[in-house]
Order: C-alpha cells, then sequence, then structure tokens
C-alpha cells in the first residue's frame, strides 16, 4: 500500500463519505519532536480531535469513528494512561455540558468495564443523554479492538446457538454485523491513519472490509482541516469495485 502524499492545492469538492473513521496516531513522536511528554502529545491530538470532529460535521459526515484506545495500550505507562483517561473524561464533560447547542451522539466501541467507574459512568451517560440525536454521530474507540469484537460477537452467537435459538449454519454476515459494537452503523466508506504508519493496528477489522485506507505523513496533532479534504479528494480518486471487475 502506498503512502499518500496530499497535494496542498486539493480540496475536497465531492460529497464526503457518510462515516470516517481516523486513527489517531503520531501524538508520542509529535510530543518527542518538541522535547515534550508523551501526555502532551495526546493533549494536543485531543485538541485536533475538537477540530476536525467540527470540520466533518460542517461538511456533512454523518459518522465519525476514532480509535481513542486499543485494548494493546493498557501495555504504556501508568502515568501515559492516566492521561489519555484524563483527557477522555475533560471532553466528555464537555460533550455532556454542550450536548443541547451540539445535538451529536454519541457512542462507544469497546469493552468499558476495565475503565474506571467515573468514566464508565460519563460514557454511559454520554450515550443515553445524546441517543434523540440522528443528525451526527461520533463513535468513540475505547478499550477496543477487532479481534476481541469479533470474538464477542462471536460468543454472543454461540450462545444464541446453545439456548436454541437459532442453528450455526443460519448465522449471516448481517447478523454477525449486528452482534458487532456497530451494530445498524454503515461500515466506513473512508479510514485515515496518519503519522506515515501503514498498518490496521487492530482496528474495525470486520468493518473495513471494503473500506479506502488512506495514510498520511502527518502526525496527528499536526493534522489540519485541508488534510482531511485531500484524503476525501484521495477517496473519490479510487475505483471502488467490491471485488466486481
Ligand atoms: C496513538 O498515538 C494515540 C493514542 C494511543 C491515544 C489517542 C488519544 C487521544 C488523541 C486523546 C483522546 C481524547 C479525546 C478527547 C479524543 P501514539 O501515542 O501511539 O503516537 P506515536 O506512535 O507517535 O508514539
Amino acid at each position: 500500500m502506498a503512502i499518500f502524499k496530499k497535494k496542498k492545492t486539493e480540496m475536497a469538492q465531492l460529497p464526503p463519505p457518510k462515516h470516517i473513521a481516523i486513527i489517531m496516531d503520531g501524538n508520542g513522536r509529535w510530543a518527542k519532536n518538541r522535547g515534550l511528554p508523551r501526555t502532551a502529545g495526546h493533549g494536543a491530538g485531543a485538541e485536533t480531535f475538537r477540530r476536525i470532529a467540527n470540520y466533518c460535521r460542517t461538511l456533512g459526515v454523518e459518522y465519525l469513528t476514532v480509535y481513542a484506545f486499543s485494548t494493546e495500550n493498557w501495555k504504556r505507562s501508568e502515568d501515559e494512561i492516566a492521561g489519555i483517561m484524563k483527557l477522555l473524561r475533560n471532553y466528555l464533560l464537555e460533550a455532556l455540558q454542550d450536548m443541547e447547542k451540539n445535538h451529536v451522539r454519541f457512542k462507544f466501541f469497546g469493552d468499558l468495564t476495565r475503565l474506571s467507574p467515573d468514566l464508565q459512568e460519563l460514557c454511559r451517560k454520554a450515550e443515553m443523554t445524546s441517543s434523540k440525536y440522528h443528525e451526527v454521530q461520533v463513535n468513540f474507540c475505547l478499550n477496543y479492538g477487532g479481534r476481541d469484537e469479533i470474538i464477542r460477537a462471536a460468543q454472543a452467537f454461540a450462545a444464541k446457538v446453545a439456548a436454541g435459538e437459532c442453528a450455526p449454519e443460519e448465522l449471516t454476515e448481517e447478523q454477525f454485523g449486528n452482534l458487532l459494537y456497530s451494530a445498524g452503523i454503515p461500515d466506513p466508506e473512508l479510514i485515515i491513519r496518519p503519522s506515515g504508519e501503514m498498518r490496521t493496528s487492530n482496528f474495525l477489522l470486520w468493518q473495513s472490509a471494503y473500506s479506502e485506507y488512506v495514510f498520511m505523513n502527518v502526525l496527528w496533532p499536526d493534522f489540519k482541516e485541508d488534510d482531511l479534504d485531500a484524503a476525501i479528494a484521495e477517496y473519490h480518486r479510487r475505483n471502488r469495485r467490491f471485488g466486481g471487475a
């Protein structure tokens, strides 16, 4: 997969994808380049998220899914993990306050039970109080792993079989999709990974079967609105065949 280098003059003229997913990568390197602690990089990354989420809304993107904390990120230092959790907590408190003004629906993909009880409560509250909004949806992947999500769905289906509710051979892709965190949400047409890395890193493994990946040479804290325009323009240049000729 070739890394995509944006052209400065490029602007997304065509309608944006309905669903964009982003791996917010490069916060640590951004901080290191400035001699700052990694948590400062995540703080800058959280600011970029705010800007880009607003911009997605302006463009008319209906679903934005971001990788905020993976099932593997627990390997990081306690300090770094606490820093990320604090940023999430602050963001959710702010989002809850602005709920009536912004009308953004929030969803969380991942096993929240490993988070602190107060953060779990904030997630539940954000999900519940925003469930009446249907214009724009932000999905936070938190303690999320694509393999973990698929295993959980398989377990849920096996439990249905064991209970005599259905037979194994009756399972369809659609039914399996409905057992995932993303049930009812269209697959992302476009997945953006900044920072120069070219991996999926256990992100939306099922949902990305036919997503267009755009890899960009910019660290997430430096990611700007014109980078998103460039990624959308690149998406429109792709010839999506979905396995057809
Ligand atoms: C990956 O970059 C980033 C993360 C694991 C954390 C992302 C979290 C945030 C941006 C803050 C979350 C809060 C809100 C409000 C969205 P990295 O640390 O792996 O970067 P590196 O590869 O350069 O070390």
